[in-house]
C-alpha cells in the first residue's frame, strides 16, 4: 500500500507529465505553422513520451493500491519568437521536470518506500536522456543562427526521429 504522502507526490507529478504533453503539443502546433515538419515529428514523439511518463505513474499508483484523482492541466504557452526560443524553453522545462523527479525520490526516501525508489530510478535515468537530447538540438540551433538552409537541414534530420514506446519501471 502506498502512503498518502507518496501518493500525493505521484499525483502532482502525473499532472506535470500531462502538462508536458500539452506543452509539447502546443510547440508541435507552432512548428506546423512554420511548415517545419521534422520539428513537428520531433515534438510529436515528445508528446507521446510525456503521455507514457504520466501513464506509467498513473498505473503505478493504482498497482500500489492508491487512488488517482486528476487535477486541471495548466494552459501551455503558445507564443515563441523562433525555433531557438522554443528549444531554450524545452530545456528549461526538462530541467524543471528533473528537479520534480528528484523531489519525488526525496519523498520516497523520507517515507522509506523502497518500491517507489526502484520504480523512480527509471525516471531519473530518463531525465538524463531527455536533457541530453534536447541539449543536442539546442546546440545545433545556436550554431545555425539565421541560416535558413541549415535550419532546413536540421528539420530533415529531426524527421528521422522515431517513437519507441518506453518500458517503464
Ligand atoms: Fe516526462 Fe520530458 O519528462
Amino acid at each position: 500500500m502506498i502512503s498518502e504522502k507518496m501518493e500525493k507526490a505521484f499525483l502532482d507529478q502525473i499532472n506535470k507529465e500531462l502538462y508536458s504533453e500539452y506543452l509539447y503539443l502546443s510547440m508541435k502546433a507552432y512548428f506546423a505553422k512554420l511548415n517545419l515538419n521534422g520539428f513537428v515529428n520531433w515534438m510529436d514523439i515528445q508528446v507521446q513520451e510525456e503521455h507514457a511518463h504520466g501513464m506509467g505513474m498513473f498505473d503505478y499508483v493504482l498497482e500500489r493500491g492508491g487512488e488517482v484523482v486528476l487535477e486541471a492541466i495548466e494552459k501551455p504557452e503558445n507564443d515563441w519568437k523562433s525555433p531557438l526560443d522554443v528549444f531554450k524553453h524545452v530545456l528549461a522545462h526538462e530541467q524543471f521536470v528533473t528537479e520534480r523527479i528528484n523531489a519525488l525520490v526525496d519523498v520516497a526516501e523520507e517515507t522509506k518506500d523502497r518500491a517507489a525508489m526502484l520504480f523512480l530510478n527509471w525516471y531519473v535515468k530518463e531525465q538524463v536522456e531527455e536533457e541530453a537530447s534536447v541539449g543536442a538540438v539546442l546546440a545545433q540551433l545556436e550554431l545555425i543562427g539565421d541560416d535558413k538552409l541549415a535550419l532546413l537541414a536540421l528539420d530533415k534530420e529531426l524527421a528521422q526521429r522515431q517513437f519507441n514506446k518506453p518500458v517503464i519501471g
